[in-house]
């Protein structure tokens, strides 16, 4: 088991084949996939998300969608991690949060996204991090904002309209 990183109530571990029904499941609730548009939409595509995402992005393998385990069930709640995106020209890193219903409003996805993005800035050392949230994303937009970001600016692609928020590592290293 590849461990990313650990919380005090959470494992991220690399996703590994097994994890299919669990993340099809999730990806089959249209309460969680409201706001991820680009989500897969057939078991097939969630297994090629899923190996795609495996050994870490393929083009960044420091970078990934990593299987969210709750560590007193056991039990994979989500798919949380870093995503590189190209915006406006500019290579940017993504903090990514999608947990189960079943385990949301009991603080795991401030918990998750707050040690993705201490992982991000120490162990990666990247000077950047955004989170790319619908406008009517109040949950998503609430845990950026306990990260530390700010609203940077709208911006629109074939799905619609999204938000950037933003922080940069001097923010939180000094
Ligand atoms: C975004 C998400 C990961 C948040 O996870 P969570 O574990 O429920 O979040 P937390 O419990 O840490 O709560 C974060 C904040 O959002 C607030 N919040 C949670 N659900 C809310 C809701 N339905 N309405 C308004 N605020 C809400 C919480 O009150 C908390 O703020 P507070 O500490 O100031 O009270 C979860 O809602 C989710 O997976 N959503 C579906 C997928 C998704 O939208 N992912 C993000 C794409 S950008």
């Amino acid at each position: 088991m590849t461990v990313i990183l650990e919380t005090p109530r959470l494992i991220l571990r690399r996703q590994r084949l097994s994890d299919l029904d669990d993340l099809w499941a999730l990806y089959c609730d249209p309460e969680i996939v409201k706001y991820i548009p680009d989500a897969p939409r057939s078991r097939e595509e969630a297994q090629e998300e899923l190996e795609w995402h495996m050994h870490g992005h393929p083009k960044h393998p420091e970078l990934g969608l990593w299987a969210t385990i709750h560590k007193e069930t056991g039990k994979f709640v989500g798919r949380c991690g870093l995503l590189p995106w190209e915006l406006d020209g500019q290579n940017e890193v993504e903090v990514a949060y999608t947990l189960a219903r079943a385990y949301q409003g009991l603080g795991l996805g401030s918990e998750a996204a707050l040690a993705i993005l201490n992982y991000g800035f120490e162990t990666l050392k990247l000077p950047r991090l955004i989170c790319l949230i619908d406008p009517q994303n109040i949950p998503s937009q609430r845990v950026a904002q306990k990260l530390g970001m700010r609203f940077e600016k709208e911006m629109q692609d074939e799905y619609g309209k999204f938000w950037i928020y933003a922080i940069n590592k001097e923010a939180v290293t000094g």
